[in-house]
């Protein structure tokens, strides 16, 4: 049978009136736009009256479903692997290391992630980005190659493809220069878009609120993980949402190789307390989400196991070389107790920074440390930035803690000869001291979205 054709001036009126566009119509034009059947000032045109008139669920859940069959998308996967395909995305951290400790300890589990991640653009770092801190590594892969890495190992870490969600790249362009990026409908839709393509049993999303994140204010940030959970699960993928604090940095390391450095500590099981917890708690949703754990509880136990065992660190290990690291440089990397710093790219200066007060921390201002992480060289201001592996930020304190006078509170790796002025500037402003110690929470979960 033919299918449906409509003019694309009538379906911008319609939007524009407030209507809501049938199924047809909006599989119609999202395949136009890959097509090259609306131009661009079309586009525009309706991105703009998504953004003022809004998209009904249903509508919802249908644009993100043909956003998704715009391109290729992975699979078919192996008919064994039913209930064991998961992924997590987050909305963006600073010090957010969590995919490369999780997908390994994930396929330590006996799961498949196929994990699509993104590279660093302003404050928030990207996986792609310390993931290649590793040399020889590669993170672009052909499906095949993807299917091949996830049958040995379980797990890869790889962008994009040219032609994943197509109509998403188109879209998010033309947003971009619309002022229509800042809409929930329509960041819920592009992101589900593309895990989507990734054919999931179940997805867990990290959504972040809090001075480093995406979406700094909480109730908006809400609404788009509950905007998020419902198209995933409308989509037939099992979602759920962790609402997480995203004030203070996640771990003590900010920067690509230092967060590589450090995600390996935690897949000995030797990270920080909070870093492990977020794993856990991401990681245990999926094991039960996917039938895989009789609760979340059993599910973060199995994948403490594998931190303890030596399995995770195994399973990064097997990645990394099936990803193109040299595999005597991944021993090193990856054997516990081994100096990491004789293989990943290392900054020529580490510079102390002292406290101007005493009393107990705080507070640590996630989005300045991600500046000046960014300022150093570590992240990139345009896409064609290079960036910096070896340069970061390392914490020497943790929340709560007792600080004096001239103690140091942070050191920073930086290959320039003297830390810039504004830098230092920036960081003497980054940490919170009060004369009494702060209610340390157990968790930066603040709430589960189901
Ligand atoms: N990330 C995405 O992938 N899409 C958006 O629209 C915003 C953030």
């Amino acid at each position: 049978m033919a299918s449906a054709s409509f003019r694309i001036p009538d379906l911008l009126i319609k939007k524009r009136d407030g209507n809501a566009l049938s199924p047809e119509e909006i599989k119609y034009f999202v395949r136009e736009v890959v097509n090259g059947g609306v131009q661009e000032c079309q586009l525009g045109a309706m991105l703009m009256a998504v953004y003022l008139k809004g998209l009904t669920d249903e509508e919802i859940v249908c644009f993100t479903g043909a956003m998704k069959n715009s391109g290729d998308v992975l699979g078919p996967w192996p008919a064994e692997w039913e209930g064991k395909i998961v992924d997590k995305h987050s909305t963006g951290g600073v010090g957010d290391k969590i995919s490369l400790i999780l997908a390994p300890a994930l396929a330590a589990c006996g799961m498949k992630v196929p994990m699509v991640s993104g590279r660093g653009l302003g404050h928030t770092g990207g996986t792609l980005d310390k993931l290649e801190s590793i040399e020889g590594l590669s993170v672009s892969a052909s499906k095949d190659k993807m299917l091949q890495i996830l049958t040995k190992v379980g797990c890869c870490i790889v962008g994009q493809t040219d032609n994943l969600v197509p109509a998403d790249k188109k879209m998010y362009a033309i947003r971009d220069v619309t002022g229509t990026v800042d809409n929930i409908g329509l960041i819920a839709g592009s992101i589900i878009s593309k895990k989507a393509a990734e054919q999931l049993n179940a997805l867990v999303l990290d959504v972040k609120f809090g001075v480093g994140a995406m979406m700094v204010n909480e109730v908006k940030s809400r609404e788009l993980g509950k905007k998020m959970v419902d198209i995933g699960n409308g989509l037939g993928i099992k979602t759920v949402a962790l609402m997480t604090d995203m004030n203070n940095p996640i771990g003590k390391m900010i920067g690509n190789a230092l967060e590589v450095a450090e995600s390996v500590n935690c897949l000995h099981g030797n990270g920080p307390t909070e870093l492990e917890d977020l794993v856990l708690r991401l990681g245990g949703q999926l094991l039960f989400l996917s039938g895989n754990a009789s609760s979340t509880d059993e599910g973060q136990m199995k994948l403490k196991e594998t931190l303890i065992n030596g399995g995770a660190a195994r399973k990064f290990k097997e990645m990394i070389i099936a990803q193109g690291a040299n595999p005597e440089e991944a021993e090193v990397l990856c054997t516990n107790g081994a100096d990491v710093w004789s293989v990943l790219p290392k900054a020529k200066f580490v510079t102390p920074i002292k406290s101007k007060y005493s009393g107990f921390v705080f507070a640590v201002n996630s989005r300045t440390c991600a500046e000046c992480s960014l300022k150093l060289g570590a992240g990139r201001q345009a896409s064609s930035d290079k960036i910096n592996h070896s340069v970061g930020l390392e914490l020497c304190v943790d929340i709560g803690d007792s600080i004096k006078e001239g103690d140091v509170w942070i050191k920073v790796h930086h290959d320039c000869d003297v830390i810039p002025n504004d830098i230092r500037a920036l960081l003497n402003d980054a940490i919170e001291v009060q004369s009494s110690q702060p209610v340390i929470l157990p968790t930066r979960v603040k709430d589960i979205i189901s």
